[in-house]
């Protein structure tokens, strides 16, 4: 695989993921002064799942750094409908860009896609797997807000299919995190990931119920339940609505407490904790634009 293909967070070091995020501090300053960076670079965008925040924020990264975007549009308009290949559709697009982005439902998609093309390849999200781009966001939102020393996190909700939740648990024991997996047993983490992070020496407890754990976090990281991947309806309705944080929760929790969540949400926060102190998650989304300018800077910096 490339270096420059970002299909999981396993692939970064800290000082990778420092750099990055040293980056983005300097596009965050003044994102639109940085529009003769990249006049001519053109960002392909391969979306397979709906998106609004990793889309829209690819997109204003590209066009602050003076390029643009050619995108596959919508599935159902697209040559996919004919019954194109995958690994045909991203060979194609890849000569009219000079990256891709691809999100996609089948995990393990974009390290399939990323042995077929030679531009950079960034995985925006692919099924329960990994979203590596989100990760650097999160831990952007983390670093400006709680600090990557020394830290106590939260993550709670959906932790069997939450691809964030994935990326972003790797990307932690690159640091001295101490990580509380809090979610229903149905929704614990996969065996596989608990296993690697056991390997990468990641300092995990996992619980059930928040209570125990809230006011020793320095973050808490809320994840929507990943309803389009439940293979049974009825499951996902005896789950939903179980892990819910309102005022009331958060009584317990630090003054400190930095809550993120990637968004969208749906009803795992109630819209009274938007006006707390604590609530980050909007400051979260807008973070994507200057990392994302990071990450491409540096990609197609690579290339020159
Ligand atoms: C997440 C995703 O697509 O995995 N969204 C995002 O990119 N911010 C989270 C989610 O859909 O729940």
């Amino acid at each position: 695989m490339r270096h420059d293909h970002l299909i999981d967070t396993r692939q970064l070091s800290r000082e990778d993921i420092e750099a990055v995020l040293d980056r983005a501090a300097e596009f965050a300053d003044d994102p639109s002064s940085f529009g003769d960076r990249h006049p001519s670079a053109l960002l392909g965008l391969m979306f397979y799942e709906p998106s609004t925040r990793t889309k829209m924020s690819f997109e204003t990264a590209m066009k602050r750094l003076g390029g643009d975007v050619v995108d596959m549009g919508p599935v159902e308009s697209s040559s996919v409908k004919k019954g194109e290949s995958l690994a045909d559709t991203a060979r194609v697009i890849e000569g009219y860009a000079d990256a891709l982005v691809l999100r996609h439902p089948s995990q393990g998609s974009s390290k399939l896609v990323s042995e077929f093309v030679d531009v950079p390849l960034l995985n925006a999200g692919d099924g329960a797997g990994h979203h590596p781009t989100q990760t650097l966001l999160d831990l952007y939102t983390i670093r400006e807000n709680a600090g990557l020393d020394d830290l106590t996190i939260g993550i709670m909700g959906d932790l069997k299919y939450g691809r964030t939740v994935h990326s972003l648990a790797h990307a932690l024991t690159n640091f001295d995190a101490s990580q509380h997996f809090v979610s229903p047993e149905s929704l614990q983490l996969p065996r596989s990931v608990r296993y690697d992070l056991h390997e990468e020496g990641a300092q995990v407890r996992e619980h059930t119920d928040l209570d125990a754990v809230l006011p020793s976090l320095d973050v808490l990281y809320v994840t929507r339940i990943q309803r389009e991947r439940f293979p049974d309806e009825n499951e996902y309705r005896e789950i939903a609505g179980e892990y819910q944080i309102d005022r009331e929760t958060l009584a317990s929790a630090s003054d400190d407490l930095t809550i993120m969540h990637p968004l969208p949400r749906v009803d795992e926060i109630a819209p009274e904790v938007d006006d707390t102190e604590q609530a980050k998650y909007f400051e979260q989304a807008h973070n994507g634009v200057p990392v994302r300018m990071a990450l491409l800077d540096q990609l197609l910096s690579n290339d020159e």
